[in-house]
């Protein structure tokens, strides 16, 4: 932490720098265009004119950048949700950072993420992943009446689709993000658009690589498709900001089903995630995965980055005392892929189902296991054969106590959308800040 500041104030900082990244989007992006259109306009005229419609084609690249920058300009003027007491957001604001690539590319990914989550364009992309995950959950509970009081947690919800559509379909969902791009647009689709389609954007209008006809790069997708309001009586729809580990790290035993899609692979130390995952489930709850092993920090020299093969990942479930009750390897989906783009990187994924068979203490059974190698140390014969400690066997520690359930919002949406405004727009900062400042990667926006 720097000297002298809080890390409310830090995280005040990160949330106004993003706020700033996605200002600068149309110019940005319009400056990127400018290179493309003056490099051919350098080209020699003999040239030039063999493509006469390429003008014509970069004056409605900068048209569409406009007519995005209206849902831009709508995600900035919302930024008070995120903002916390106390903190002087005008000498913020004041002040302009260098422009970061990297988050430069954030805020068109999140117009991308908004055709995969809440355009009908994006349905398809969305049946490869949501779909195994939401046909598991509906053939365990068939009726919408079996749902309700159902408590889904979806870590690393994104622009929150999943979480949306299971609320609909009358589970009690919550998701959790701690990406800022993604907590403040959907703060925005979910809480202050009010009808289907409202916004209309060009995801895909700033890339002119491997574009297959040029109408291609002129995608429109309408968002949200659907009026988000039409959620039933008996749901429940919550989101929760901060980092997963922060947020549900001390809960034991809270939750029905935890369903992460896209999400395991985000962590420094994959089996972390699992040890919470299986904390904060009942016993009897069920944990379904969708998603490939990507390794987000991989690339990070300075960032811990835990690399196992998913057989070496499923090797551990036992021990975290998950039974494996259905796996299936090789389901193809793409991810903020344009449907026609020339380049489309398909994962080849796993879609696991876990029932949590009991409650694991890891940490007793380090302890435990520490305990039997110091035994057969100590009372080992003097033989080198006999040398080697015994395996620590997996066997179920006692149930950890319950603990003080931490940081939970979430709402019934029998109380009509007003709830869902509610439990979005009330996350409270402190929460926020705390979980953020908290969390080993503060700059909360790797997806
Ligand atoms: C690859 S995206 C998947 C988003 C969504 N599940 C989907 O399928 O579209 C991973 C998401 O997890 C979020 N994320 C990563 N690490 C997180 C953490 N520790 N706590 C909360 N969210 C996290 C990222 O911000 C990102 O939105």
């Amino acid at each position: 932490m720097e000297t002298g500041k809080s890390e409310e104030l830090l995280e005040a900082e990160h949330y106004v720098d993003v706020i700033q990244h996605i200002q600068r989007y149309a110019t940005h992006t319009l400056i990127k265009i400018a290179k493309v259109d003056s490099d051919f306009r350098r080209m020699h005229p003999k040239y030039k004119t063999l493509v006469p419609s390429f003008h014509d084609k970069i004056r409605r690249i900068r048209e569409c950048i406009a007519v995005n920058q209206l849902f831009i300009r709508r995600i900035v003027e919302e930024k008070g949700a995120f903002m916390q007491p106390g903190i002087d957001y005008d000498s913020l604001f004041a002040r302009e950072g260098p422009v970061n690539e990297e988050r430069m590319s954030k805020i068109r990914s999140t117009l991308r993420q908004c055709y995969r989550d809440w355009s009908v364009e994006g349905a398809a992309e969305r049946e490869q992943c949501y779909g195994p995950i939401i046909r598991e959950l509906t053939r365990r509970y068939p009726t919408v009446e079996s749902r309700a009081g159902v408590k889904v947690c979806c870590p690393g919800s994104g622009l929150g689709r999943l979480v949306w559509d299971l609320a609909h379909l009358g589970f009690t969902a919550q998701g959790n993000e701690f990406s800022y791009f993604m907590l403040l647009t959907s703060y925005v689709i979910l809480n202050c658009l009010e009808r289907p389609g409202e916004y209309t954007i060009y995801p895909f209008v700033d890339d002119c690589k491997n574009v297959l006809r040029t109408e291609d790069q002129f995608l429109a997708v309408r968002i949200p498709d659907v009026d988000v309001r039409d959620l039933p009586e008996t749901a429940g729809f919550s989101m929760v900001a901060g980092d997963f580990l922060e947020m549900y790290g001390s809960q034991r035993n809270e939750w029905d089903v935890v369903a992460t899609c896209f999400f395991i692979d985000t962590a420094n130390n994959i089996l972390h995630y699992l040890e919470v995952i299986s904390r904060m489930l009942k016993v009897g709850g069920v944990w379904i995965n969708f998603g490939p092993l990507l390794y987000h920090f991989s690339e990070m020299d300075r960032e811990m980055s835990i690399e196992l093969t998913w057989e070496e990942l499923r090797s551990t479930f036992s021990t975290f005392g998950f039974h494996l009750e259905r796996e299936e390897t090789g389901l193809p989906a793409t991810y903020t892929a344009h449907p026609f783009s020339m380049l489309k990187q398909t994962y080849s994924n796993v879609f696991s189902v876990c029932v949590k068979e009991r409650d694991v203490d890891l940490d007793a059974l380090y302890a435990e296991m520490q305990q039997k190698q110091q035994h057969s140390r100590q009372f080992a014969p003097r033989s080198p054969s006999a040398a080697s400690p015994s395996p620590a066997p997996a066997t179920a520690a006692a149930a950890a106590p319950s603990q003080p359930q931490q940081q939970q919002q979430t709402s019934n949406a029998a109380s009509s959308y007003a709830a869902v405004a509610a439990t979005v727009t009330t996350a409270p900062a402190p929460q926020f800040s705390a979980a953020a400042a908290a969390s080993t990667s503060p700059m909360t926006d790797a997806h």
